[in-house]
């Protein structure tokens, strides 16, 4: 049985007609179910419905053996036992630093001021920070991270921005792109090895659906 990791999040709408076209059905329709194990058209796969953060830990442990991931959330967790083989091109969007209007980051960046940061994406915005030679306090948050510039917890926060409404909802405004993002095809390592004969016609799949 080859099991893939998926997130109702952010990406799920985009999902579902890339595994489509890839030959996946899932027979009931996830978002409408509390159910987290979905069997599909082949009686060799199933899908399981597990948190955006969670994907890589679950096919890096083995508890999958395929995954769809935000590079966001791939590049928070840092694994090893894990291949990207492939960038589906969906869930695009971009990480931002953004502030309150009226925080002149500009002044503050080349001031080399040091800069309070919400966020929930730390290593990314620890390493960004760090190639400029700014110093900064991170605060780490697991969502709503807008709030932290208007109650003064942060100067700035670091996010995703897709639309941009949320930023203008709450009257706070994109200053710099930290990276664009994507979500990636993530397959275990060991399993690739012991199942090479299902993942990887599984894996031309997706590439031709993606192409
Ligand atoms: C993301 C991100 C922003 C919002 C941006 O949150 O953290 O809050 O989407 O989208 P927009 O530019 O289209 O308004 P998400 O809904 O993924 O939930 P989260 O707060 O759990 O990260």
């Amino acid at each position: 049985m080859i099991t893939i990791a998926l997130s109702k999040g952010r990406i799920f709408t985009e999902t579902m007609p890339i595994l489509k076209s890839a030959g996946i059905i899932c027979t009931e329709n996830p978002e409408s179910s509390r159910k987290l194990v979905f069997k599909t058209n082949n009686k060799n796969i199933q899908l399981i419905i597990v948190r955006a953060s969670d994907v890589p830990t679950y096919v890096e442990c083995g508890g999958a053996d395929l995954g769809i991931a935000g590079k966001d959330v791939l590049d928070e967790y840092q694994g090893v036992g894990i291949y990207h083989p492939l960038d589906l091109n969906i869930g695009r969007c971009k990480m931002m630093v953004a502030c309150k209007k009226d925080f002149n980051y500009q002044n503050a960046i080349e001031g080399k001021n040091r800069l309070k940061v919400a966020t929930k994406y730390t290593n990314a915005a620890g390493e960004f920070f760090a190639k400029k030679g700014i110093h900064i306090d991170l605060i780490k948050l697991y969502g709503s991270m807008e709030l932290a510039p208007i109650v003064g917890l942060a100067d700035i926060i670091v996010d995703l921005v897709s639309s941009g409404k949320t930023l203008e909802a709450n009257n706070l405004i994109p200053v710099e792109q930290v990276s664009n993002i994507t979500s990636r095809l993530i397959v275990n390592k060991a399993s690739l090895k012991l199942n090479n004969n299902l993942l990887k016609p599984m894996i031309q799949n997706f590439t031709e659906a993606v192409n």
